[in-house]
């Protein structure tokens, strides 16, 4: 085939997936008027748009409603995208505590959580997440802990992760997959300590044995993905 017949199909293999990609949110997990008012206002806060897909906001809710969750906690709250599809997976009396570093994301946040009706169950926690997990043991366990902060810090992140859960409880973590997979390879010397970070993540998630994982290449077109874990009740023998 000559290059540009190539070209043309892999182009067309492009085209199509997205189709699907599209057909699927609009089919299990169309964003509401909620959601996107929430998208806009972190725009015009000056917050960046790197939230979640609402692909990814379904599979966290269906996440949610595996184990059962009616505690959740958040690492890196932004502008409150992915909180809010968390908190509406929760039930009435559950809990969504999300952390972030910046007070000024954690009053667009906030902002985010009352325009979607969730305030009641939703809080915002400010400060580096690796200063506030320490004091969260009281009101574990979470049933589920969702990932999407500082990258360098993700090791540290799974370790308080594995603290403050109970058996059946479940990890999620963006961006493992993050540039087509490059954290799925060894890092070079001269890569970054965020890659590095989500590398040690990936590969601590795949061989731990009170866990077990995968991840999925479920966003930005197969660029970046998440990695889902479930604690193990009983470690295999
Ligand atoms: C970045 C961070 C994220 O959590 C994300 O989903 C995408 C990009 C970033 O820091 O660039
Ligand atoms: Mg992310």
């Amino acid at each position: 085939m000559a290059p540009n017949d190539d070209a043309a199909e892999l182009r067309e293999q492009a085209d199509k997936r997205r189709e699907v990609e599209d057909l699927i949110v609009q089919t299990y997990a169309p964003e509401d008027d909620v959601l996107r008012e929430t998208v806009a206002a972190g725009i015009a806060a000056g917050l960046p748009t790197i939230h979640i897909s609402p692909m990814e906001g379904q599979l966290l809710s269906v996440l949610a409603a595996a184990c059962g969750a009616k505690r959740i906690l958040e690492i890196g709250a932004l502008a409150g995208y992915s909180g809010t599809w968390l908190a509406r997976a929760l039930p009435a009396d559950g809990r969504l505590i999300s952390l972030d570093v910046d007070p000024h994301h954690a009053e667009v946040a906030r902002a985010a959580f009352a325009r979607a009706g969730v305030a009641d169950r939703a809080e915002v926690r400010v400060g580096p997440g690796t200063e506030l997990l320490p004091a969260l043991a009281s009101e574990a366990p979470f049933d589920m802990v969702f990932i999407d902060a500082n990258k360098d810090d993700y090791p540290a992140y799974l370790d308080w992760a594995l603290r403050l859960t109970r058996p059946g409880s479940i990890i999620v973590a963006d961006n493992v997959v993050r540039n087509y997979g490059e954290p799925l390879r060894p890092p070079s010397d001269t890569a970054s300590e965020d890659m590095k970070a989500l590398h040690t993540y990936n590969r601590r998630v795949a061989s731990d044995p009170r866990l077990r994982s995968i991840a999925l290449p479920i966003d930005d077109q197969g660029r970046d993905g998440v990695a889902i874990s479930v604690v193990l009740a009983t470690t295999p023998s």
